[in-house]
């Protein structure tokens, strides 16, 4: 992987650029704490904002995008259908509405809530419609890919997944490489949890890097892209400060025994399901 260039992306299976590190804003209250988290990254460079329409603040991401002076065009943005909604398409043109723009990058299915195949159809209008470039899927699982891949007429560009070197999940990822799907790491920092891991410090310490950097690198050089979440000025900088190094094999080895997951194919950790 090249050094030095923040603006390195993977091409997705509908030709867009989609880039390797974005700004992850759940969490985060809709208002001037969203408004400048996402104007400090546009500042930083950052060019993917990753919200949803469960994360109650797609207006605040709009308004800093507009305000920002970064065109439109040179921004991917994705925003990701709540499966308790019945219509994708009708969603999705609330969410440009709140949003303030006419398109979206990406549009993700958050979670197979119901199973994984009947909210596709409405995604598929959803892009026919040009509400969105892209449309994907989010916690979905190496089975549950299968099973969409036999019904879908175009095929999901993105899934979006936990992970980490603790929800090290090799499988899935393995299983959307086959399937031409690029997937994303969100929660790459653990939600905050992984920072404080005596080997990620160790790693950090000798890269002459931080804690954050470490993971957040970690995955970019496993192929994922990456969306770690703050609120914090430095911290929206340091987790940006990714591109002019790189781990080595030692380091990656260590990382990946990190892993709880047993390179799961699945997509989540726990038995129950969240939604369920
Ligand atoms: N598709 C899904 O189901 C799903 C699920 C979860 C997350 N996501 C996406 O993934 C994004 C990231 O995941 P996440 O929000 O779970 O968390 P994360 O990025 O793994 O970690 C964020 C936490 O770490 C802190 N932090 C960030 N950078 C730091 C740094 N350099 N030093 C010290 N602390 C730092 C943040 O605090 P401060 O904000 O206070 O700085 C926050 O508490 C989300 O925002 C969302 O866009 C998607």
């Amino acid at each position: 992987m090249a050094a030095n260039d923040a603006q390195l992306t993977r091409t997705l299976s509908n030709g867009t650029e989609i880039p390797l590190v974005g700004l992850g804003v759940w969490q985060v209250q809709d208002g001037p704490e969203c408004e400048r988290a996402v104007e400090w990254a546009l500042e930083e460079g950052y060019r993917l904002i990753d919200t949803a329409q469960a994360y109650g603040n797609e207006s605040s991401v709009g308004r800093a995008i507009r305000n920002s002076g970064v065109p439109r065009e040179e921004i991917f943005l994705t925003t990701k259908f709540y499966p308790g909604g019945r219509d994708p398409h009708a969603e999705a043109e609330k969410s440009l509405e709140r949003l303030g723009t006419d398109y979206l990058d990406l549009y993700l299915i958050h979670w197979p809530q119901g199973g994984p195949t009947w909210a596709w159809p409405g995604m598929e209008q959803a892009s026919e419609a040009g509400l969105t470039k892209g449309i994907g899927i989010s916690n979905f699982s190496a089975g549950e890919i299968q099973e969409l891949l036999k019904v879908s007429q175009i095929q999901p560009a993105v899934n979006q997944i936990q992970f980490s070197p603790f929800e090290y999940r090799a499988g899935l990822v393995e299983a959307c490489e086959e399937a031409g799907i690029v997937a994303q790491a969100y929660s790459p920092l653990g939600t905050g949890r992984h920072l404080g891991d005596p080997v990620v410090d160790r790693i950090a310490s000798a890269a002459g890097r931080t804690p954050a950097q470490v993971l957040i690198r970690w995955a970019m050089q496993k192929g994922l892209s990456v969306i770690p979440k703050s609120t914090h000025r430095e911290r929206i900088q340091e987790n940006f400060g990714v591109f002019d190094f790189e781990l080595d094999d030692d380091s990656i080895a260590a990382l990946d025994a990190l892993d709880t997951t047993r390179q799961t194919s699945e997509a989540l950790s726990r038995d129950g399901k969240w939604w369920s």
